[in-house]
């Protein structure tokens, strides 16, 4: 056995024949990581870090397509007793588990095993939406960026793929964007099979740059472009925060005449027909870049707004669903956003910055070429699932659109509307209840989560008149998940203005899953999402003092729990 200090030359080493799917790794949290590296002729060197251990807590794979019929060299500079226990299978170890595990959220996107952040190339080609994100196959914290790979009908229902960007020499493969080259103005595919374009970039370490990679067999294999990097900003801002391209095609249909369609179509002309061009925003040191292209190789540098930080989204939306009215939204990584206007080479801010979600929603991406057009947001939650085999899940999809307030034109944030086919009723009542009453109606057998135990997957919306409190809210097994202060205006301690400033009552509407919790507060004017804590954040069963809503007389109408199915 190796002492872990050895140096490449002593790795332990172990080759074979690549006969099957699967490669299973044994790994433990409490080893040190070490650097592990796959070689095989004609394939990439891949170089990574793992915890590779003899006493494994869990088990990853890693799909070994790409190397079959060839002879696979795998080095490890740790323990060669761990290494002798990685083997070739066309199963993966443990797969029978996968889903049913304890802390597995049941109606949000997780990974089988390792860790996730961003979402990433987040584009519907197809009948499917694709959904990359940051991934570590080979644990479950954050480490050796791979863009990992999943797709589903309907933004609900996932399956996941092998993953389709490795670590290389550039660097290891941080968040980007994906779009439909449909004219093919890229020249990676033909006009018979136009390519699947995305721009991501390369961190390594000293320097992140911008690359481009392409699919001609609808995202499921992805060619990195030979000419990488396109773009290396470093020396323009002295900094090596240079990351997360947001590629999308622009035309000049902000102008009225062209106003016709853009509600319906507000990406018209994305394939490249007609006047326009490629924009890639890029987060730069302090704030988002727009760079133009006419063929998604070459980039020029437009413009900069400073304010930002990190995975850069800009879109146009109709206000009101006016299309004579299209505003476009800039957003930075924690949803904070600027409402403004875009020529194509320059945003120029009109409000802002804004914020319409708070709490664990982090590195959000809007879906491209949606078919209906809908503005569909995917965010991350940075959430632990208790001592799973996997870390880190995606947040419900939400509808961004852009309404009138009060306080002028704000982003909106409601959960698609397929969400509600995961539904099934439990209670409904629309009469108004004391916070009594409704506790006690919700504590009921089949009501309870907490008696639901871990099954308990709920959606409960109300809408909560004051009458005379100052403060109330709602408790899920000891947990506040809403906390309304008449008196300072806050929720959930941020700044909350109902839309009649005199109004007394609140609606909400709660998505609660096994680790996760969703809170959307009058019809999506306001949103928080939160973990899902359980008994002194142990592995025990949780308390179950099921909901509480708490408030002086306050009451409650439009009650309505129901069930939500499982996705898996
Ligand atoms: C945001 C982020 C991105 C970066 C990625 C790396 O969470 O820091 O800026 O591309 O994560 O995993």
């Amino acid at each position: 056995m190796f002492n872990g200090q050895c140096s490449m030359a002593e790795a332990a080493e172990l080759s074979f024949r690549v006969k099957c799917r699967y490669l299973n790794l044994p790994i433990s949290q409490k080893e040190e990581r070490r650097r592990l590296t796959f070689h095989a002729k004609g394939v990439d060197d891949l170089s990574v870090v793992a915890r590779l251990s003899a006493s494994p807590e869990y088990w990853v794979f890693k799909d070994l397509t790409e190397y079959k019929g060839k002879m696979l060299t795998i080095t490890y500079e740790g323990s060669e007793e761990a290494l002798s226990l990685v083997y070739q299978a066309d199963t993966i170890r443990d797969a029978s588990t996968f889903y049913k595990e304890t802390y597995r959220p049941q109606f949000h996107f997780t990974t089988r095993r390792g860790w996730i952040n961003d979402p990433n190339g987040c584009i519907w080609h197809n009948g499917l939406y694709h959904l990359y994100y940051q991934h570590n196959p080979f644990e479950r914290e954050w480490e050796n960026m791979t863009w990992g790979h999943a797709t589903s009908p309907d933004l609900l229902h996932w399956t996941e793929h092998a993953p389709v960007l490795h670590p290389d020499s550039l660097g290891t493969m941080f968040s980007g964007s994906a779009i439909f080259d449909k004219d093919n103005t890229s020249g990676f595919g033909t006009k018979k099979n136009p390519p699947i374009v995305y721009a991501y970039t390369a961190d390594r370490g000293d320097r992140e740059a911008q690359c481009i990679a392409y699919s001609l067999d609808g995202g499921m294999m992805l060619h990195k472009y030979e000419g990488n990097p396109v773009i290396d900003s470093r020396d323009r801002w002295q900094s090596h925060d240079t990351r997360d391209p947001r590629l999308f095609w622009w035309t000049p249909f902000n102008s009225p005449l062209q106003g016709e369609g853009i509600y319906s179509s507000p990406y018209k002309g994305e394939a490249g027909r007609g006047s326009g061009h490629w924009v890639l925003v890029l987060n730069e040191r302090n704030g988002h870049s727009i760079y133009t292209s006419d063929n998604l190789r070459d980039w020029t540098w437009q413009s900069h707004v400073n304010g930002f930080w990190e995975c850069p989204d800009l879109f146009p939306l109709a206000v009101d669903g006016n299309p004579n009215n299209v505003k476009w939204v800039m957003l930075g990584a924690s949803n904070t956003y600027m409402i403004g206007s875009f020529d194509g080479k320059t945003f120029t801010p009109e409000s802002g910055k804004h914020r319409f979600s708070t709490g664990c929603i982090y590195a959000a991406q809007t879906f491209s070429n949606t078919p209906d057009r809908r503005r569909i947001q995917i965010g991350w939650a940075n959430i632990d699932h208790l001592g799973m085999p996997f870390r880190g899940q995606m947040l419900l999809p939400t509808e961004l659109t852009l309404r009138t307030t009060k306080d002028g034109v704000r982003l909106v944030s409601k959960p698609i509307h397929e969400v509600a086919t995961l539904l099934k009723p439990i209670v409904t009542s629309e009469k108004a209840l004391s916070a009594q009453e409704t506790n006690e109606i919700l504590r009921t057998k089949e009501a309870s989560p907490s008696r639901g135990g871990l099954e308990g997957s709920l959606h409960l919306r109300a809408t909560l008149n004051l009458t005379y409190a100052t403060s109330a809210g709602l408790r899920l097994d000891g947990q506040m998940l809403v906390d309304y202060d008449l008196n300072r205006n806050t929720l959930n301690g941020q700044f909350y203005s109902p839309q009649d400033p005199t109004s007394l009552s609140l609606t909400m509407d709660i998505y609660i899953d096994r680790t996760s919790i969703e809170v959307f507060i009058d019809d999506g004017l306001y949103s928080f999402s939160m973990e899902r804590r359980w008994a002194d954040n142990t592995l025990e069963r949780p308390v179950t003092s099921g909901f509480e809503f708490w408030g002086q007389d306050i009451n409650i109408t439009d009650l309505k729990l129901d069930a939500v199915e499982s996705c898996w």
